[in-house]
């Protein structure tokens, strides 16, 4: 990671800052991706104070482990009191689109157990609408193409990320096009889709808190639940 990189140095801001939610004596949920990176490494300063994390990604869970702290697997735990990831987008309502690192899956299944999503993400990540980064959705390999046909209709242009697949070994479509001004809608519309793993719209699972990254320093948003 390039620490010049003015984005990579707002990352880090952010980070950092999301230290203040993690619960001492708590287990703490942990995303994905080079910003969630920045927390990993500085909740290691604290791993001591924490009972230890549930991680949403093979990548993660190694980069948790090197810093010596102890992760648990999903199927161990009930709640937790917090999640901290990033996103791809988020909009003003806290709705994200995620995947862009291809965890979707098991990051809502994480955030699903957690009672406050901590979104941490440089200023590029707000818009106002979602859908100008293309829409990650995980599949099941005999649905593709009609999931792909299903997206045509609604003006998408699904294609295969190439060479990836999931931690979970599915291939993933990237959906480009999409003007996503009712992300609850659209979310619920594509998980009724027959061989639909997970479509990276988190409305359902949105953010409660997002630390954006700005120039000035650490905006906090905050938002209601659905
Ligand atoms: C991982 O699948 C994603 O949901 C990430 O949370 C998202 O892509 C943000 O990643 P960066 O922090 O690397 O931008």
């Amino acid at each position: 990671m390039n620490q010049d990189n003015p984005q990579e140095k707002l990352k880090a801001l952010v980070g950092r800052a999301a230290l203040e939610f993690v619960v001492p004596g708590a287990l703490v949920g942990v995303g994905t991706g080079s910003t969630v990176n920045h927390f990993i490494d500085a909740l290691a300063a604290m791993k001591q104070q924490i009972r230890g994390a549930v991680s949403s990604s093979k990548a993660s869970t190694e980069r948790l482990q090197r810093h010596g702290i102890t992760v648990f697997d999903t199927t161990e735990v009930q709640s937790l009191p917090v999640y901290v990831d990033g996103a791809d987008e988020i909009d003003g309502s806290g709705c994200m689109i995620k995947g862009g690192g291809a965890a979707l899956t098991r990051e809502k299944i994480v955030a699903d157990l957690a009672e406050r999503f901590i979104c941490i993400a440089d200023v590029s990540k707000r818009v106002e609408v979602l859908g100008a980064f293309a829409l990650p959705v995980e599949v099941i390999p005999m649905a593709v193409p009609q999931v792909v046909r299903r997206f045509a209709a609604l003006g998408g242009v699904a294609t295969l990320r190439a060479g990836v697949l999931t931690d979970n070994g599915h291939p993933l479509l990237d959906v480009r096009g999409l003007r996503i001004s009712d992300p609850m809608a659209m979310e619920t519309e594509v998980n009724q889709w027959p061989g639909v793993v997970t479509v990276g719209i988190f409305a359902r699972h949105r953010a409660q808190v997002c630390l954006l990254g700005t120039t000035s320093g650490v905006q906090r948003l905050d938002f209601l639940r659905p």
